[in-house]
């Protein structure tokens, strides 16, 4: 009896055939986002062979240098998305504008988002890096070309949502509505195989994890809030890279905080396609996520790269800081 895990792609057709209506154009869609990550993650494990380390010599819309490996990720999604047949438009972290596509008569149901490459500031010292990315049902006119309107909906309106973690292991986690679950690369069979089936943030956790460097840039009541969370109860990990960041926290439990600060008005990290996927992953896992003010699923983006602060992490742990956030009476130790 065959006793190897499930594949992802057998994970995804098991859960639609609980679906009659289902016409298989998901799974296509999800089996082309698996195989990017596939591709992606090969070439992360052996940038250093390559030509993917360093900058690509020029500056993305957000006016950050482009690493060789953010080009590369975002092809090869926008390739393999676009080769499915599944999509009607694309938005990217690399792109400045979408990608807007023709649709066939029964197929270009879904928009999708994504950031191809997070963490690019680690790649060179071989930190882990990750892609994210999330799934929405079209809204413009199935017989015309997808747009802006297709891409510019909130975390709550995801259909599915995951990220990829290339690290000591490549791990990917998606969910479609129906919990969230965690499949390895087997590199042997180049198979996404079930390791983490039905993901639960823990409601608390022993780690906090933020740019401590930023502090003095902080707003007051984030750094009394962070003040409270640095009592000894708790360690900081912060590796800086999102994606990884935020799996440690998904499995392990506590917060991820990246408050908006003097320099960053808006905060750093952009609401489409880092926080509401997250956000959306978080909250199907039992966590929660936050500007400190709204839940982030319930922010609705005015810009394809609208910026958001996040508090990511356990319900009981965010509900903890959303509530130092507001306690004017913390004394402000930090100062
Ligand atoms: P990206 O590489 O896609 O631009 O994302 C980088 C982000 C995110 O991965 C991480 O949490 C954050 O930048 C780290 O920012 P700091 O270096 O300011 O801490
Ligand atoms: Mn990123
Ligand atoms: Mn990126």
């Amino acid at each position: 009896m065959d006793q190897r895990p499930m594949t992802l792609i057998e994970h995804i057709e098991a859960s639609e055939r609980r679906f009659p209506e289902a016409t298989g154009a998901f799974t296509v869609l999800m089996q082309a986002i698996g195989l990017a990550c596939k591709i992606i993650s090969r070439e992360v494990n052996q940038a250093g062979l390559g030509k993917l380390l360093g900058l690509a010599g020029r500056r993305n819309v957000q006016g950050e240098q482009v690493a060789r490996l953010d080009e590369f990720a975002n092809d090869t999604l926008v390739r393999t998305l676009t080769r499915s047949g599944s999509v009607c438009a694309l938005g990217s972290e690399e792109l400045a504008v979408p990608i807007r596509l023709p649709p066939t008569p029964d197929t270009g149901h879904y928009a999708v988002v994504f950031d191809p490459l997070d963490g690019s500031s680690n790649i060179d010292v071989a930190v882990s890096v990750g892609t994210i990315f999330g799934v929405f049902r079209r809204r413009s006119p199935r017989n015309g070309l997808g747009g802006v309107e297709d891409l510019l909906q909130p975390g709550s309106s995801l259909c599915a949502a995951g990220y990829a973690v290339y690290g000591s292991s490549t791990v990917f986690v998606y969910s479609a509505g129906l919990g969230v679950h965690g499949f390895t690369l087997d590199p042997s069979l180049g198979e996404l195989l079930l390791s983490h089936p039905d993901i639960r943030v823990p409601p608390s956790g022993s780690y906090y994890s933020c740019n401590s460097g930023n502090r003095k840039a902080w707003p007051d009541n984030v750094r009394r809030a962070v003040a409270r969370f640095e009592d000894g109860s708790r360690s900081l990990r912060y590796v800086g890279s999102l994606v990884a960041d935020a799996h440690r926290t998904m499995l392990c439990g506590g917060v991820f905080l990246y408050p908006a600060d003097r320099g960053k008005p808006e905060g750093k990290l952009r609401l489409l396609y880092e926080a509401a996927p997250l956000a959306y992953l978080f909250e199907q896992a039992g966590g929660r996520a936050s500007d400190g003010t709204m839940r982030i699923v319930d922010k609705v983006p005015r810009q394809l790269h609208d910026r958001t602060p996040l508090f990511l992490g356990s319900a009981d742990d965010i509900a903890e800081f959303e509530r130092l956030l507001g306690d004017e009476e913390a004394r402000d130790d930090a100062s």
